[in-house]
């Protein structure tokens, strides 16, 4: 699917209810969908009546009151979408994994450069509402110096093989969904130097007739610090025992943990750990009621974020050089799986033209 966006037109929540995407976001609102699917868009249609429906992007690009692209459609495809959209003169938001081949990596940074359109990938994780805490509570210090980063995305994949048959043989696990943790170590150690990873094959992999599913990677940042960042997408998850998405910070002086599917943000004190648990107060807002329902929330606040350092021409992250740089750590992680060998990242930026 791609959506279009724009910035709102006044509104009264109390006598627009209905528009759930409109409460979420201030400064953007959607104007435009677009699926070559039939049934996607009347699914769409259903819920937001107001909007512009195509099964042809160009006709979603030539629109006027398209001001940002949001891309989410299968992975190999992101890079000709994203040129497309810059292009016509459009900023992007592009889901992760940005792309997925060094080749698109450089067509698309190429292309960002010349027409001067701006990115941010879409990296939901960041923006739910557990990993903002642990944000916030980072950059006031709290666990002191980051000395490590262990971040993990697990789950079990066999409804994603029946639903998006493309993920198994246009992509790899590394870009689909070790992007989470990969950009999650990314987020906290800067630029990464060189990784070692290990790579398997599930059963479930064998079965659907994917490449590794199963990847253990350690990455070492310009300054010598450590993430380990994990993905397993045939296991059988125990979601009592470790959620979807964890992310480990070590610090000097604490430590502490943000999880996805729960809510949960937890974290030394002089008092003893705290576990905050917002999840009671939140759902409506993240899960539009059903308790653990994909990303409403996360990609509003993406959207909204990145809305607003447009206007206010401001700085955001992860924008375009940073995702290219996130991608060449993921294609990193991929040589060193199948070598079994240490890969530095300098050729790989080098190749991209960073
Ligand atoms: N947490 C997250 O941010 C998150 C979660 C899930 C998926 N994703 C990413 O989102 C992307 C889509 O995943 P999905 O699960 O929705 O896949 P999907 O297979 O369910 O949907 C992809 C859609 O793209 C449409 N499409 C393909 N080419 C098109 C074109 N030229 N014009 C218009 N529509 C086109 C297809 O018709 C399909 O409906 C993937 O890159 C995936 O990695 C991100």
């Amino acid at each position: 699917m791609l959506v279009a966006l724009t910035q709102p037109v006044p509104r009264d929540p109390a006598t627009d209810p209905r528009d759930i995407g409109r409460l979420r976001t201030t400064h953007v609102r959607a104007v435009a969908g677009c699926d070559l699917r039939e049934e996607k868009i009347a699914a769409a249609r259903a819920v937001c009546p107001d909007l512009f429906y195509t099964t042809r992007y160009e006709e979603m690009l030539a629109r006027r009151d398209v001001d940002i692209v949001c891309i989410y459609t299968p992975d190999h495809l992101h890079g000709q979408h994203i040129v497309q959209a810059f292009e016509a003169g459009k900023h992007v938001i592009c889901t992760k994994p940005l792309v997925n081949s060094l080749d698109d990596a450089r067509r698309v940074l190429e292309a960002g450069r010349r027409t001067g359109r701006k990115l941010m990938v879409g990296q939901s994780t960041r923006f739910f509402e557990s990993f903002r805490r642990q944000r916030r509570a980072f950059e006031r210090g709290e666990i002191g110096a980051l000395e490590f980063v262990d971040a993990h995305y697990i789950h079990r994949m066999d409804w994603y093989y029946d639903k998006s048959p493309w993920a198994a043989t246009t992509t790899d696990w590394a870009f689909l969904c070790l992007s989470h943790p990969v950009d999650l170590v990314r987020w906290y150690l800067g630029h990464i130097v060189e990784v070692h990873a290990l790579g398997y094959r599930s059963s479930l992999a064998q079965k659907y007739g994917a490449g590794f599913d199963i990847y253990a990677a350690n990455l070492r940042s310009s300054d010598g610090r450590i993430g380990r960042a994990m993905g397993h997408y045939g296991l059988h998850d125990l979601p009592s025992a470790r959620n979807a998405i964890e992310l480990m910070l070590y610090g000097s002086q604490g430590t502490s943990m943000a999880q996805y599917h729960d809510m949960r943000y937890i974290h030394t004190s002089p008092d003893g750990d705290i576990i905050e648990d917002p999840l009671y107060g939140k759902r409506a807002y993240y899960f539009n009621n059903e308790v653990h329902g994909m990303h409403y929330g996360e990609f509003a606040n993406y959207a909204e974020y990145f809305a607003e350092a447009l206007l206010e021409d401001r700085p955001y992250s992860p924008d375009l050089e940073e995702g290219i740089e996130t991608i060449c750590v993921l294609e990193a992680i991929r040589r060193s799986a199948h070598s079994g060998q240490p890969v530095q990242l300098a050729p790989l930026l080098a190749e991209v033209g960073l």
